[in-house]
């Protein structure tokens, strides 16, 4: 009797957290004060840990962080914050130096000088200077535009408000990371589930003095934009960034070579319960500037730079199901569904078992005990299962042969380039016709990288779907809002919030607009190799029209692969009726092209045989980069051929 009244209360309280958790941080209309929202987390967490049955998916201490609130006005960081690649292993490392040796066209071997940095597991910040003045400090948002998050920042004392230093530049923005010292997290440890969400949420109070009663730390490391650079590489930047009174970390370390590099990641692994704080790998950087300018950047991270993780943490938990998500593309993800256990400060509750391949060989089932691996970031997977534990009953896994959402067969497509059988099982539905991928499909159309409605979340993709009001993209734009004002947990505010993020999108560019398609094969790169050659959203839809894609072939970048992918888009009927709608409704800006007054203006260029001093991808960029234009088939354009060592002779006999 008594346990009832205890879950009963405890289920209450759950209830209340929820409730009064939408309102607070998705509504951005707070029902109670701030002291009794965290005296109710308390009480909860106070509960939790005096009778250890009581457990809840909606538990604040499984919350992992808190989700942005909107309280802060929302800034572009005048130089986009970057994020890295990660290398695990040696054979990782290789590939990165070797991608770098071909695009410099420096011999492989060739030792590469590095500045390598423990990669703090915290929250990074970019703080603008101007004069010397400390002036503006934002969050990173989605790397293109942060929160001002100034005032809290300034509560930090690591950070220096004035710098009066001769050689610190006019205006310069700082990056580097905010974090809490394990130390210092041990204090709080019952209100946050590890030290990075305790310094994501100690940032993000709306009132500075609460954040400045958490001891929140700063390590700087790189810089956005930049007034009158004159340093020649990352070394002797960082050492500058002391001499200004920033803290650097102190086991950076200028290294030559990948087996210095290794030996530099064992040494700081085992080192690693000694420092104070959480690093999750260490970060190469390529230390020359004038290199990493030539190399630049792909769509989200810099060519110069990798982050190289530590080996995972895991545990040990055991298999309660496993269950079948369908992705965007169709794909079929096997997920262990495990009793919650804790992997290095974080609760995990799902697994990934990648593909039917996977649980074929290492004949994974449910009821298994099975050790679970989580590295930084990057989703919890499935290691191993310990056969000593199998129970005698226990049966083989039977991965279904029809979609668990739609009821299609399962397919497993034949792959050109590996001449095999894909690992990977998927839903042979058309895309639209399946309920789970349509689903897919509009929260990919709704994401960061697509259309990125502000506050069109998942949930409320999942929310919205499961009361009709979206089926297809183009119902985002013609959402019944009087309904939505009305449904539990929206009011005025958030529903004209929402009308206005959404109406603001619907002026596009075109790579944005391809991308948010979701068209196998074409992510964000290929989108802007595609935008960038066809210019124009008419160009885009006449390919649907003429049922010419053959002409892509021009685009370097873009293959046989991606070129079958658009086609089979747009034979589709689905796709045609919603794109044809989608074309009504939203404004598509023409691709930027990169620069339009460059020297090599209205000049064509191809390249054919290895060059000499320069790899064909940087002398590529050089050109586009003064306006000129690559193609790879000869036609009546082309005013410049480039020949280098053993050209294809079709396209030298053109010269
Ligand atoms: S450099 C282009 N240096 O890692 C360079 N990042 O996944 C990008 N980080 O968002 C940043 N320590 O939060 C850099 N020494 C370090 C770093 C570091 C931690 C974080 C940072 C960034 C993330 C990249």
């Amino acid at each position: 009797m008594k346990i009832l009244k205890i879950e009963k209360e405890y289920l209450k309280k759950i209830k209340l957290f929820q409730e009064y958790n939408k309102y607070y941080y998705d509504k951005n209309n707070p029902k109670i004060t701030d002291s009794a929202f965290d005296l109710l987390k308390k009480e909860i967490i106070e509960l939790e840990k005096k009778y250890k049955f009581l457990k809840s998916e909606n538990s604040p201490s499984k919350t992992v962080g808190f989700t942005p609130s909107k309280n802060f006005k929302k800034v572009k960081h005048k130089i986009q914050m970057l994020s890295l690649s990660n290398a695990f292993n040696e054979e990782d490392l290789k590939n990165f130096e070797k991608k770098i040796c071909n695009f410099l066209s420096l011999n492989e071997g060739t030792e590469i000088e590095y500045s390598a940095e423990p990669k703090i597991d915290g929250i990074s910040a970019s703080l603008t200077y101007k004069d010397g003045k400390f002036v503006q400090g934002l969050s990173r948002g989605d790397g293109k535009e942060g929160e001002d998050i100034t005032e809290n920042l300034k509560t930090i004392k690591d950070i220096p408000k004035v710098i009066n230093e001769k050689n610190f530049p006019s205006e310069i923005d700082i990056r580097g990371e905010v974090f809490i010292q394990n130390n210092d997290f041990k204090q709080i440890d019952d209100k946050f589930a590890n030290p990075r969400n305790a310094a994501s949420g100690s940032l993000r109070q709306k009132d500075p003095t609460a954040t400045s009663k958490i001891p929140l730390k700063f390590i700087a490391y790189t810089f956005g934009f930049i007034k009158g650079m004159n340093f020649q590489s990352q070394s002797i930047f960082l050492k500058n960034l002391k001499q200004w009174g920033f803290k650097v970390n102190e086991y950076n370390k200028t290294i030559k070579g990948i087996k210095n590099l290794i030996l530099n990641h064992e040494y700081i692994e085992k080192k690693r319960k000694d420092i104070n704080f959480d690093i999750d790998g260490i970060v190469y950087k390529i230390n020359d500037f004038e290199l990493q300018k030539r190399l630049g950047y792909v769509t989200n991270a810099p060519r110069w730079a990798i982050a190289h993780k530590f080996s995972a943490n895991s545990s040990v938990s055991k298999i309660l199901d496993i269950e079948i998500q369908v992705g965007r593309t169709g794909a079929l993800t096997p997920v262990a569904k495990i009793k919650p256990v804790n992997i290095g400060g974080v609760i995990v509750s799902n697994a990934t078992l990648h593909n039917e391949d996977e649980i074929i060989r290492k004949d994974i089932r449910v009821g298994d005990t099975a050790t679970v691996e989580r590295a930084g970031d990057v989703i919890p997977h499935v290691v191993s299962i310990d056969l000593k534990k199998r129970k005698n009953n226990s049966k083989k896994f039977v991965f279904p042969t029809r979609c668990p959402s739609c009821g299609s067969a399962t397919v497993k497509d034949f792959n050109e380039i590996t001449k095999k059988k894909d690992a990977v099982r998927r839903c042979s539905s058309e895309g639209f016709e399946c309920n789970q991928i349509a689903k897919e499909k509009i929260k990919h159309f709704v994401s960061k990288e697509a259309f990125n409605i502000d506050g069109f979340g998942k949930k409320i993709v999942e929310n919205f779907w499961k009361l009709k009001l979206i089926k297809f993209p183009q119902d985002i734009f013609k959402l019944d809002y009087k309904k939505i004002k009305n449904l539990d947990g929206w009011g005025n505010l958030s529903t004209s919030n929402l009308k206005y993020a959404i109406e603001s999108k619907k002026n596009i560019p075109l790579d944005k607009f391809i991308y948010s398609l979701g068209i196998r094969h074409i992510g964000q790169e290929n989108a802007k190799l595609l935008a960038r050659h066809l210019k124009t959203a008419n160009n885009f839809f006449n390919l649907s029209l003429n049922k010419d894609t053959d002409e892509l072939k021009n685009i370097d970048g873009i293959g046989d692969t991606q070129i079958k992918s658009i086609a089979n888009f747009f034979l589709n009927k689905t796709n045609q009726k919603f794109i044809n709608e989608l074309k009504k409704i939203l404004e598509i800006k023409d691709a930027t092209q990169l620069s339009q007054s460059g020297l090599l203006k209205n000049k064509t260029f191809m390249f054919t045989g290895k060059l000499q001093d320069m790899s064909r991808a940087e002398a590529k960029s050089i050109i586009e980069e003064n306006s000129g234009k690559i193609i790879s088939n000869v036609n009546k354009k082309l005013d410049y051929l480039i020949i280098g060592e053993k050209p294809t002779s079709k396209k030298n006999q053109f010269s």
